[in-house]
């Protein structure tokens, strides 16, 4: 595996092969991002990934200095994966002075993340519009976990007609149904166990789904009934909405449905979702 922490460093490398898989991370890896990194190394010749927190996508009272970091461990993780080259650049490379370009994307990014993380999704969009121009993937890949970025990342490369096929990857949950995600390390061992009630509250949409309830205020009733019985989880939004557009539905109809839930437990905001098929 080579690892390359520049621009010029990764395209001559990048240029020697034909087809490339690409997964995108901000590094301190768990087992959702080398599912994705896995299948990145089964379905092409060369598998590549990047470990870059972002600065831009986050905002300046989130946890962009505090967010957890483990270099070389992510890279023998990724080594162990078979990922083949690894794209790692600083702040400075990504962003030199004079950078001055945002890549905004309307619509689907004013809502749900968007409405309480205002900026994060034009962040994203143009760390990620870089990452692809910089990789040149033939497929890059995603989690389901973070069902609105999919849905950015899919209009990002509609909209500015980028050569890539984006691949969905469902999201890896613990046992216990807790989706695996870096900011889990921030839970207490009493907060992790509150945690689930992000999980639990999705299930109880999917039964009352499969039991025939297809009213969205009853399905986002059910998912406040769950996090209210957990004192210390406060819910940002709880959502029940077209899959692709992402407003607010009344009835779920032949569309399906995305639910999606962002709770703060204690200090730590935690996402989720699930998809309802019509
Ligand atoms: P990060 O949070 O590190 O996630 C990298 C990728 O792993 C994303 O596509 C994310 O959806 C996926 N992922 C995270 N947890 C997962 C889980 N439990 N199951 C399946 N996939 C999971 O998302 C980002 O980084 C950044 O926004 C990035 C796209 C790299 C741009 O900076």
């Amino acid at each position: 595996m080579i690892v390359l922490p520049t621009i010029k460093g990764f395209r001559a490398a990048r240029a020697k092969v034909a087809t490339l898989g690409f997964v995108p991370t901000m590094g301190f890896l768990h087992e959702g991002h080398l599912a994705l990194v896995r299948r990145a190394v089964a379905e092409n010749e060369v598998a590549a990934a990047s470990l870059f927190v972002n600065p831009t996508q986050f905002s300046p009272n989130e946890d962009f200095a505090r967010y957890p970091r483990a270099r070389e461990r992510d890279l023998e993780l990724l080594e162990s994966a078979g990922c083949d080259m690894v794209f790692a650049p600083e702040a400075d490379e990504m962003y030199p002075a004079g950078f001055d370009t945002s890549v905004h994307i309307g619509g689907i990014t004013e809502v749900l993340e968007g409405a309480i993380r205002p900026g994060h999704f034009a962040g994203v969009a143009t760390v990620v519009a870089k990452l692809l121009n910089i990789v040149q993937p033939t497929s890059a890949y995603f989690g389901q976990k973070d069902a609105q970025q999919v849905a950015v990342i899919q209009k990002l490369v509609r909209d500015l007609d980028i050569p890539v096929q984006v691949v969905v990857h469902p999201t890896v949950r613990e046992l216990d149904g807790l989706a695996l995600s870096s900011r889990n390390s921030y839970l207490s061992a009493a907060e992790r166990q509150n945690a689930l009630v992000l999980s639990r509250a999705l299930h109880a949409v999917e039964r009352l789904y499969g039991a025939g309830e297809r009213s969205a205020e009853i399905l986002r009733a059910a998912m406040a009934t769950e996090i209210g019985a957990v004192p210390s989880a406060q819910p940002d939004y709880m959502s029940v909405a077209d899959p692709i557009t992402l407003q607010e539905l009344g009835t779920v109809g032949p569309e399906g449905a995305l639910v999606s839930l962002a709770v703060r437990i204690g200090a730590t905001r935690l996402i989720d979702n699930v998809v309802l098929s019509g």
